[in-house]
């Protein structure tokens, strides 16, 4: 458990900003239920505050019935009082169960009633039944207008109760109307329902996003961890190779010496064992020699400082270069770069190592016919297309697909003789994206490949 603690406590000193999301899980909900709450307070204050201006209204309307028809104790015109019920009834069909109420000994009774059965009838007033002993309140406490809720099979109600005092100052009538307010609160539940569905919503998209973004530290910690092991990679790989360069170095000294020294003392089986020996150390060499350029790669160490360079003239020197070794394959190696005067920004040792590359490809691959280099702008698209055209092996669609992965070769018999690691076209694209250029390819299997090297045109000439 303290153990626990200690890593969470180690993890949050190591991350700070993950502080950030924890109070925003903590400060969101809490904002918006506040918020939410607060609204809708201000909402049921403004409903209330409406049905409370209703109840003067109505207040308003039992005053004046009453203060024509039944002005004073023993003035009572209960046929003035129904009409104008009926008509109060007629204009204001939200109003219910409107009447005048008097005293009649120990009973109260109605005299007039929106219900004409009520009529004449006394009124239960004990306590359980709904509203009606609001009617003895009333009469008791002749000082105050009573107006409040009721409910009567289901229906919300509101009522309201204008006591009527004589000159005397006893109580002499009362006057009650009720109005459905059911509407206005179900109006009410409603708002606040949907106000609340929202925040629920609200809160837990927001607490969505917020652990989202909390899981993005976990891939941090793992990209820093990643990043760790990478550079553990890269200086492995620089120690081994470092380690491995010198005893390659004697190697390939001594088994060239070796060669050359038993020239022609050696049958054809120890020849061919030399033979295979040299080539294994140069395989070995140009291994180690790739690799390490792909970790530098991979690290972003490798020097992408560009300079204006001419193209034409760079792979000139290249294919010149190599002349030597096509000729030792019987291939023809031509170059043309007609008319081309135009310059790109590369880094250079990168763009003659990808050159390089591709044309070296294309001399192995190519067990018979020709190689062609050339270089030519593309105007209208400016860029620079350098392409190294061949008639070997040709790639099959399945080889296309992968060409550019690390360590891929093509599986073919004639491929299976030829020394390679399958890394180089994989750096040379890698290092051509990174100069602002890529390489493609054409080719059809057994007929030939055309690789294309693209690189923007400099506007400096
Ligand atoms: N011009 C070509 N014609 C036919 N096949 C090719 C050609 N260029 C590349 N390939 C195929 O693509 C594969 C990958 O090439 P890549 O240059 O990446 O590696 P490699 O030549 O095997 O080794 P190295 O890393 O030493 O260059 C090769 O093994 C070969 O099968
Ligand atoms: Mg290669």
């Amino acid at each position: 458990m303290k153990r626990y603690f200690q890593n969470t406590f180690v993890f949050v000193r190591e991350n700070p900003a993950i502080l950030f999301s924890l109070a925003l899980i903590v400060v969101i909900p809490l904002a918006l239920y506040f918020y939410v709450s607060f609204t809708v307070q201000s909402f049921e204050n403004a409903a209330i505050n409406e049905i409370e201006a209703h109840d003067f209204t109505v207040s308003d309307t039992l005053l004046a019935m009453v203060e024509r028809d039944f002005p004073a104790k023993d003035a009572a015109h209960p046929e003035a009082l129904q009409k104008t019920i009926d008509r109060i009834v007629a204009n204001d069909t939200r109003l219910k169960n409107i009447r005048v109420i008097v005293k009649d000994g120990r009973d109260y009774k109605t005299i007039a009633a929106q219900n004409r059965d009520q009529v004449g009838m006394s009124v239960d007033v004990t306590p359980s039944l709904n509203g009606e002993s609001l009617i003895a309140y009333s009469w008791v406490n002749a000082s105050e207008d009573v107006s409040s809720e009721i409910e009567i099979a289901g229906e919300k109600l509101r009522r309201v109760i204008k006591v009527f005092v004589g000159e005397d100052g006893e109580v002499y009538a009362l006057a009650a109307a009720d109005f459905s307010i059911n509407r206005t609160l179900d109006m009410i539940a409603g708002g606040v329902y949907q106000s609340y569905l929202i925040m629920g919503v609200i809160m837990i998209l927001s607490l969505f996003l917020i652990v989202q973004h909390a899981r993005l530290f976990s891939y941090v910690g793992l990209s820093k961890d990643l990043q760790q092991k990478n550079t553990a990679k890269d200086n492995f790989i620089r120690m081994a190779t470092h380690e491995l360069r010198a005893p390659v170095t004697v190697l390939t000294g001594y088994t060239d010496l070796l060669k050359e020294d038993l020239a022609g003392t050696v049958d054809a089986d120890q020849q061919k064992y030399i033979d295979r020996m040299v080539l294994s150390v140069k395989n070995l060499s140009d291994l180690m020699a790739d690799i390490l350029e792909v970790s530098h790669l991979e690290q972003g160490r490798t020097d992408f400082e560009p300079e204006i360079i001419a193209p034409d003239i760079v792979v000139k020197e290249i294919v010149d270069g190599l002349a030597a070794k096509a000729e030792q394959k019987g291939l023809k190696l031509s170059f043309d770069a007609k008319g081309f005067s135009h310059k790109i920004r590369v880094n250079p040792v990168c763009f003659k190592r990808i050159v390089t590359n591709l044309v070296e490809n294309s001399i192995k691959y190519t067990p018979a016919g020709k190689v062609a280099v050339t270089v030519a702008a593309q105007t209208a698209k400016k860029r620079c297309a350098i392409t190294i055209q061949d008639t070997g092996f040709g790639i099959s669609a399945e080889g296309q697909a992968h060409l550019f992965e690390q360590f891929y070769r093509v599986k073919t018999q004639e491929n299976a003789e030829i020394p390679g690691t399958g890394l180089g076209l994989w750096m040379s694209r890698e290092m051509a994206r990174k100069m602002g250029g890529d390489i493609m390819l054409e080719s059809i299997e057994k007929m030939g490949s055309k690789f294309f090297i693209f690189f923007p045109l400099s506007n400096k000439n």
